[in-house]
């Protein structure tokens, strides 16, 4: 009979909050089972009141408002005690509609950008990319490539001498020396690299990237020199002029140094080329005999040509990166951009 009914009801709902703990979710289930509006237990035994004779109805009905408050006190006492527990005691809710937790992504250095893509460019005409050391010595960074004993370069105002005769490479030239030690002609590579000097300013910074050419072989000419390197500075810098001026190192001989048309006016003249219209890019020359001579490759059957040029130089033109040293600073609002 009904009055059973309510009595089981009572009975399964003190067990079902017993079992739910301090569970704060786990009481909500309770309550919405026994005390939920549309389809809660004690809706469905007060839609049964309707339906009994009247001399029953009075008992019921009274029955029912006590199950009622019992519920109702029960489940408010149950809830108290859940969040005085905190959340420690229940157990972990997992909600499984989060979004995932989604990785920041890297991007590529703009420095490494401009290497691979000029790298590329010498592996199609038929070069290999070499490395060497960034700790060097004497007689690889300067003595090899002709550079006296007196040079200026030399001076520890420009160089990291570091203890015993060791120092930090000044330029990716010392990779020349390496590989023409090692390989005999032909030789046709690229050198990318950190370079180290006493330096700091907008422009300069104290580590900074170089790229070394050099070719070697019968009958290379300045024409060889002068052709490769309009091929590949019109082909990065898209169609510029390209021009040689005269210079000196003591590497090379005869020396030149190759400028572009600005790639921000045209040629036209800005701020960026000092109003001249041109953008200084890369020193070059023939293969200096002497240097040669003290590797041991026979100057009077070889010639060749080098060239050097600062990446960083070429990624700030390129990206129109105003500061050297943000490059380096680490900061990802700056290398996010390359993503
Ligand atoms: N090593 C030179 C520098 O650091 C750059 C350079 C100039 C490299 C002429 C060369 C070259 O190979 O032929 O400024």
């Amino acid at each position: 009979m009904s009055l059973t009914r309510l009595e089981e009801v009572r009975r399964a709902f003190l067990a079902d909050l017993d079992a739910a703990g301090p569970d704060a979710a786990a009481i909500e289930e309770v309550r919405v089972r026994y005390a939920g509006r549309r389809s809660g237990v004690l809706q469905e035994l007060t839609a049964v009141l309707r339906t009994l004779p009247n001399e029953e109805k009075r008992e019921y009905g009274r029955a029912l408002n006590e199950l009622k408050k019992l519920v109702e006190s029960k489940l408010r006492a149950a809830k108290e005690r859940a969040s005085s527990s905190g959340r420690a005691a229940s157990r972990p809710v997992i909600d499984v509609t989060l979004p995932g937790h989604v990785p920041p992504r890297g991007a590529e250095h703009p420095v490494h950008l401009v290497r691979r893509r000029i790298e590329s460019i010498f592996l199609r005409m038929g070069y290999s990319v070499e490395d060497g050391p960034e700790i060097e010595d004497d007689w690889h960074n300067f003595e090899a490539l002709n550079l006296p004993p007196d040079h200026p370069a030399r001076d520890d105002q420009d160089t990291f001498y570091l203890p015993g005769s060791s120092l930090l490479r000044t330029h990716t030239s010392p990779v020349q020396a390496r590989v023409m030690e090692k390989h005999a002609p032909p030789i046709r590579i690229v050198v990318p690299g950190r370079v180290y000097r006493r330096d700091s300013d907008l422009r300069h910074s104290p580590m900074f990237h170089q790229l070394e050419g050099l070719v070697v072989d019968e009958g290379i000419t300045f024409g060889h020199l002068k052709a490769t390197l309009e091929a590949f500075l019109k082909e990065l810098f898209h169609g510029v002029e390209v021009r040689f001026r005269p210079s000196y190192f003591p590497f090379t001989e005869p020396s030149a140094e190759v400028d572009i048309t600005c790639i921000f006016c045209g040629g036209k003249g800005c701020g960026v080329c000092s109003r001249s219209g041109w953008i200084e890019i890369l020193g070059s020359g023939m293969v200096d005999p002497r240097v040669f001579e003290k590797i041991g490759i026979d100057a009077d059957r070889y010639t060749g040509f080098a060239f050097g040029l600062g990446l960083d130089r070429v990624a700030m033109l390129l990206y129109g990166i105003p500061d050297l040293r943000l490059m380096f600073s680490g900061d990802q609002r700056v290398t996010r951009q390359f993503a």
